[in-house]
């Protein structure tokens, strides 16, 4: 008589290139270039293919002769200033978000962009998959800015904003607006959306014929700058990686640059 069948385990397949980005170690442009170079192995075996599927249970994956592993995850706030780029590398040689970061170790990305004329929090981990549900609109994390406009701002149009504007790539969903200040030219609101768009911001506050002088980004969610002083970075804490679903630490920081 044959014995109950086992409940079968789903193989963990990925490919190569993903294993490489899950493991937190650099970009899919790096992860694509170790492997087509010849410096990534299984079973022994050099794989030059980035899609190559693997089992990640049973395939053993080599890098430069080392087994492959986890990089811890890493996540930091950064209060980027304003005239820095948020990429890798500019043919335009304007210093970059990295330029601020070299001392968190290891390689980060940013979660999602800031305008080079805007400032704030700008988060950057090695966790691909906690920078994608932070950016994509569909989880609805809230960013909230604050905005100089460049005229006083009435009720109406406030309320505008609140409903939502017309924009070129659709309507925008509804917006938490306050007024936090009148100067005799300037209106100076704070703005919360969950979407994320290419300079949702400054083109939301443009279609009330207004322009936005200074954007400073002040929180994800419910994390916030503080009193971070700008240019500088620090890790998120326990509490702060446990609102926004990150990984917990390995073991406990505090450090700030
Ligand atoms: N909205 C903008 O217009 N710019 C940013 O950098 C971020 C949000």
């Amino acid at each position: 008589m044959r014995g109950k069948a086992q409940p079968q385990q789903k193989p963990r397949l990925k490919t190569l290139e993903r294993v490489f980005s899950k493991a937190g170690m650099g970009s899919r442009s790096d992860a694509r270039s170790w492997i087509g170079s010849g410096q990534v192995r299984v079973n022994g075996k050099v794989v030059q293919n980035p899609d190559h599927w693997v089992d990640l249970d049973r395939d053993r994956i080599t890098f430069q002769g080392k087994p492959l592993r986890m990089a811890e995850k890493i996540y930091i706030l950064l209060y980027k200033p304003k005239g820095y780029i948020t990429s890798y590398g500019d043919p335009e040689n304007r210093p970059t978000v990295y330029d601020l970061t070299k001392e968190a170790g290891g390689w980060l990305a940013p979660v999602g962009r800031l305008d080079l004329d805007t400032s704030g929090l700008l988060l950057m981990t090695n966790d691909t998959a906690f920078a994608e549900r932070i950016t994509n609109p569909a989880h609805e994390i809230a960013k909230t800015y604050q905005v100089k406009a460049s005229t006083l701002v009435t009720d109406d149009q406030l309320e505008q904003l609140r409903l939502g504007v017309e924009l070129s790539d659709g309507r925008t969903r509804p917006a938490l607006v306050r007024h936090l200040r009148d100067s005799a030219r300037f209106s100076f609101l704070e703005l919360t959306i969950t979407e994320g768009r290419n300079r949702q911001v400054r083109r939301m506050i443009e279609t009330l014929g207004c322009k936005v002088l200074k954007l400073v980004r002040v929180a994800i969610g419910p994390i916030r700058i503080g009193d971070l002083p700008i240019g500088k970075w620090r890790h998120l804490t326990a509490e702060e990686r446990l609102l926004l679903g990150a990984q917990p630490a390995a073991s406990g920081r505090a450090k700030r640059t």
